[in-house]
Formats: C-alpha cells, structure tokens, sequence
C-alpha cells in the first residue's frame, strides 16, 4: 500500500483527478470504478476540466440507495450525471451505476458484476473511506470477500450522510454495493480521504489488523492500491513521517 500524505483536501482531489487523467490517457478504453461522496466532487470537476476523451471509457459506479430511482434527487446516478456524466463525452451506455429500483436484486447484482467482467474488469478503482472505515458501502462486519449485494447502513453512516437528504426526503436503509471481494479484484485501487473525522479510520485501514471490522483494512492486501489523504486524515498514522520520507524520495522512474 502506498501512502501519500499532502497538505490540503484541494491537493488530495487533485492529485485523485490528475492519476485517473493518466490512466485515461494511458489507456482511452479503460475501464474505472468509481465512487460519490463529497471528497470526490474535486476530482470530477478536476477531471471535467481537462478536456478528456471519454468515448471509450466505461464506468461502474460502486453502490446506489435502495429504493431511489435515477432521477431522485438523492440518488448516485443524479449525483455522477451532475458531477461528471453531463460533462464529459461518455456514452451513456457505458455508465454504469447499480439500479436502486431493480425488482430482482439478487440478479441484478449478478448482471451487474458479470457487465464489469464482460468489459474486462476494473483498471482502476476510485474509492472514498466512510468515517466507520467502509469503502463502497461495505459496513464494519461485511465479508472481506463479498460480492455485490444489498446492505443495511449503521446508524453512524445515515447519521453522517443525511446532509445529502434534504429536509422531507427520507434517507433509505438499504443500498446495493459492490462488495469488497469486487473492490480487491480491480487491478488498482485509489483511495482519498481527507479532514480530521477520517483519522481514526486511515489509522486502522493503514495500520490496523485486516479485520472486517474495518473493510478499508483489506486493501492491505490489494496488490496495487494507493492512498492519498491530507495531514488531518494523516493525524493518527505511526508512520506518518516515513510514508512522507517515501514519497519524498520516490525514484523518478517510478513517479
Ligand atoms: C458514502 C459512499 C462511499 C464514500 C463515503 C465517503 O458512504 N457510499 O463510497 O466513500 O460516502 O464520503 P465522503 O467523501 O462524503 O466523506
């Protein structure tokens, strides 16, 4: 796992924005999972910015709220077509994000994980880190190999994200996620998190036992997964000043 540790959210956003521009530029027919949450929303406009070309990339977004369709306000797909879908030149088909309306969840999943399969698997996997440690929607005590499913949210996490539920919308219990056997199966992963509230969180994702008490923690064994979080997220990290003496000292060959 390698940790970059930078000053400012901006910074982290950025730098989120500019490795997947590499990788779209690297690759033009890649294929990215993707995430929401407010930690992305620099890294789309970062990305929206730079006058990519889409045409050929493909997209899974990780999880979708139970219940709410495409066109709710508070749902996923609003939330990608309002950050970066209706702003770049992506084929609509090949934007994926999980049906929260599906009336057969259980096949849904299975389409859904077979669709990432047919397109050739996830080349870089964009996630963020709940304040639980959940990456996607996979909750403290979520099998470390699961794949896509349906979910009930702690209390913790509908408390922290009910700021994205307006007064009179009722946030759902439920979500569909990608699991972390899904997660840990991309060929890279790359993680942002940055403010004081994801500290303890990074501390036990980076440095803790591989527990699904904290799913984040399995991506200790993810062969390629970076993790870029700013000094507040940094906070608790043991090894804070050598993840800095790394990066700093990172052979020009491998930047
Ligand atoms: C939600 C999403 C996660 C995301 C997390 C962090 O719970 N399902 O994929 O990582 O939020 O969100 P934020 O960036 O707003 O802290």
């Amino acid at each position: 796992m390698e940790v970059i540790i930078l000053n400012t959210p901006k910074e982290v956003e950025q730098m989120g924005g500019q490795l997947l521009a590499q990788q779209i530029q690297k690759k033009p027919a890649s294929v990215l999972g993707l995430a929401t949450g407010a930690t992305m929303h620099g890294v789309y406009a970062y990305l929206s910015e730079q006058h990519l070309d889409f045409a050929r990339i493909k997209t899974f977004n990780l999880d979708e709220y139970y219940g709410l369709g495409p066109q709710h306000r508070c749902s996923y797909h609003t939330y990608m077509r309002h950050h970066l879908f209706e702003k770049v030149n992506i084929q609509p088909e090949n934007a994926h994000v999980p049906d929260g309306l599906t009336p057969d969840v259980e096949a849904h999943c299975r389409e859904y994980e077979n669709a990432i399969e047919q397109a050739g698997g996830i080349d870089l996997q964009l996630l963020g880190l709940g304040e639980d440690g959940h990456i996607g929607f996979n909750e403290p005590s979520s099998s470390l190999s699961a794949g896509m499913r349906i979910k009930t949210l702690t209390p913790m996490t509908r408390r922290t994200n009910q700021r994205d539920f307006p007064p009179g919308e009722t946030m759902p219990m439920h979500v569909l996620t990608l699991g972390v056997g899904n997660i840990m199966a991309a060929r890279r992963c790359l993680l942002l998190a940055h403010g004081a509230k994801k500290a303890p969180a990074v501390q036990a994702m980076v440095e803790g036992p591989i527990t699904a008490m904290c799913p984040a923690s399995a991506l200790q064994q993810h062969r390629s997964t970076t993790v870029i979080v700013d000094e507040a997220a940094a906070a608790f990290l043991q090894l804070a000043d050598y993840f800095r003496c790394v990066y700093k000292h990172k052979p020009e060959w491998q930047k």
